[in-house]
Formats: structure tokens, C-alpha cells, sequence
């Protein structure tokens, strides 16, 4: 559905996009992971002619978009990090505004305002002031505005950032919902917690550059480290571990009165009944996963989010 192959931007002497190429299947979710400043936005803004590429070919469902505003106008959804609504204005009335801007005959707009409305639960709200509204809804309006002309493809950039827990999770049920129904969606955030939620591929980024991109699972294989849970004891003797080696199939290190087992969540109660068995009290545990953050942070020392 989207390809973009060997995209560059620079601004002066920042190179804020450099050589990134990935591919976008129908009806995925394609998650751009990266800290403040990789470059995110600037991709989006390419990949939806706002901006002019430096380099580098963009093609959505077939159409090559590199500054084509007019090819990308209905094919794609925009929901930019900015919210763009007048506050003076109702709800419906800001959508009357967008969907008159698309061409969408009066009649029908209507119909559409009022089933975006719906799905983004803010029907019962429409006749209210924007300036009325938290900072959530804006954002699932602004999402609303990119929906009304009916894209084959949604860009999000980080729509979730500075709202509350209950308009997130509205918004990531909307996501879920519109993908079902066949919407490819390209997601920006810093936040891992989204895109492991969310997204069915993802592409890590990081100072312009794409430095890993794949499946959650084809992501993890990428660093040595591997699953572990550490169990501390109120006292842990040599011999104890000894016979713990001997009773589990995991690798086991020892420190002091803690002890690592590098085994699954799935394979906890096992220790844990071996333990018991033993007579060994356990403490306190601690779960230790490879994640999205981990993976960030053996690939570029940096932590994801500084
Ligand atoms: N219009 C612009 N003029 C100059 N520099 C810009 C402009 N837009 C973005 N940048 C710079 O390009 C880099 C990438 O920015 P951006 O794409 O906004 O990152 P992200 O969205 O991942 O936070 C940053 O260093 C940013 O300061
Ligand atoms: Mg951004």
C-alpha cells in the first residue's frame, strides 16, 4: 500500500530525514518509534506532500505522492501533532469546515459528520464549543476531520501526547476499530507502550535514520539479552542453588541471595513451586523483559525517552 524508498529532508545543515526506506502493507499498522527530534513528523509530512522530499520516491496505493498535495488529498488521512480546530466554533461546525474543504456534497457530509461523531464517541457533544472540550477530545476531533473524506490510508502523529488516560484509550479503540475495518494507519509516538499495543510492524528511529524495522517479534531477536526473572531470597546458599540446578532446565546465576532464571512469565510457577519444595522463601520478584526500550537502548546507548 505505502512504499517509500531512500527518503532524505534536510533543514540547513540538519539532516532530519537521512535514507530511510520501508514498506507499508494493506490494512496494517505501521508504528514509527522514536525519541523527540528523530524525525518523525518530517517524514509524515513528506509522506503527505506538506513537505517537499531533499530525496527519495514516496508512492501510496500505486499514486507517487513527492509534493503531489492534489494525489494525496483523498487518498490519505492527516491527524498532525498540532491541533489544528477554532475554538469559537462548534464540533460540527469545525467538521462542516473540513468536509466542505474536501468537496463532500452537503447532504451527505452530514450523514458522515455524525457517524465520525459516533465513532469517536463525541455525538452527544457536537453542539459544544471547541473552547469547551479538554485537550483529549480535540485530539479524537482532529482525528474525526482526517476520517470525513473516507482515506484509504490514516497518518497519526502522536496523537496521544498530553491527554488524559481516558481520551487515549478512546483513541486507541478507534484505531482498533477503524483498522478492522480495513484501514491502513501509519502511528507515530515515543511511547513503546502504544506501539507494542498497536502496531502490527514497526520501524525504530532514531537522528533521521530507520535502525530497525520489523515485527515486535523479528525486533527482539535483534539483541542478545534474553527474557529473565530475578528471585531474591531472604538467604540463598550455594548448595540451595545447586539443587535448584539440578530441578529446573533454566540457566541460572547467582548473586548473593538474589538469583536470575533466565525463563519465561509462562514458566514462573515452576520455579516457584521448585522453590517451595526446597523450602526456599522467596522475596520479592522482578520481572526483566525485552522490550521496544530495550532494544532502543542496545542499538543506540541512548534511552528512548530522556
Ligand atoms: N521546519 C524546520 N526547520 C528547521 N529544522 C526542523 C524543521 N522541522 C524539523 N526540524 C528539525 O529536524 C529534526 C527532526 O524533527 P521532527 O521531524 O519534528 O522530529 P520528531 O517528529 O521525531 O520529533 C529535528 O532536529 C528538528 O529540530
Ligand atoms: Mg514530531
Amino acid at each position: 500500500m505505502i512504499q517509500v524508498q531512500n527518503l532524505s529532508k534536510s533543514f540547513q545543515d540538519i539532516k532530519a530525514v537521512n535514507d530511510i526506506s520501508f514498506t507499508i502493507k494493506k490494512g496494517e499498522i505501521f508504528g514509527l518509534l522514536g525519541p523527540n527530534g528523530a524525525g518523525k513528523s518530517t517524514t509524515l509530512n513528506m509522506m503527505s506532500a506538506i513537505l517537499k522530499s531533499d530525496e527519495g520516491h514516496i508512492h501510496i496505493d500505486g499514486n507517487l505522492i513527492n509534493g503531489h498535495a492534489k494525489t494525496c488529498k483523498h487518498l490519505i488521512g492527516v491527524v498532525p501533532q498540532e491541533i489544528s480546530l477554532y475554538e469559537d466554533l462548534s464540533a460540527y461546525k469545525n467538521l462542516l469546515f473540513w468536509g466542505n474543504l474536501y468537496g463532500i456534497p452537503s447532504k451527505e457530509l452530514k450523514d458522515r459528520i455524525n457517524k465520525t461523531l459516533a465513532l469517536i464517541g463525541l455525538l452527544d457533544r457536537k453542539n459544544d464549543l471547541i473552547k469547551t472540550y479538554s485537550g483529549g477530545m480535540k485530539r479524537r476531533i482532529n482525528i474525526a476531520a482526517a476520517l470525513l473524506h473516507h482515506p484509504k490510508v490514516l497518518f497519526m502523529d502522536e496523537p496521544t501526547v498530553g491527554i488524559d488516560p481516558q481520551s487515549r484509550n478512546h483513541i486507541f479503540e478507534v484505531i482498533e476499530t477503524l483498522n478492522k475495518q480495513g484501514m491502513t494507519i501509519v502511528y507515530t509516538t515515543h511511547y513503546m507502550e502504544e506501539v507494542e499495543r498497536l502496531c502490527n510492524r514497526i520501524a525504530i528511529i532514531d537522528s533521521g535514520k530507520i535502525i530497525a524495522q520489523g515485527t515486535q517479534a523479528e525486533l527482539k531477536e535483534l539483541i542478545p539479552t534474553k527474557e529473565s526473572i530475578q528471585f531474591e531470597f531472604n538467604l540463598l546458599s550455594e548448595n540451595d542453588v545447586n539443587q535448584l540446578r539440578g530441578r529446573l532446565p533454566y540457566p541460572l546465576s547467582q548473586n548473593k541471595n538474589k538469583l536470575l532464571v533466565e525463563c519465561t512469565v509462562q514458566e514462573l510457577s515452576k520455579v516457584i513451586t521448585t522453590c517451595n519444595e526446597l523450602q526456599l522463601s522467596v522475596e520479592d520478584i522482578q520481572l526483566n523483559k525485552v522490550n521496544l526500550e530495550a532494544i532502543f537502548l542496545s542499538l543506540t546507548g541512548k534511552q528512548l525517552r530522556d
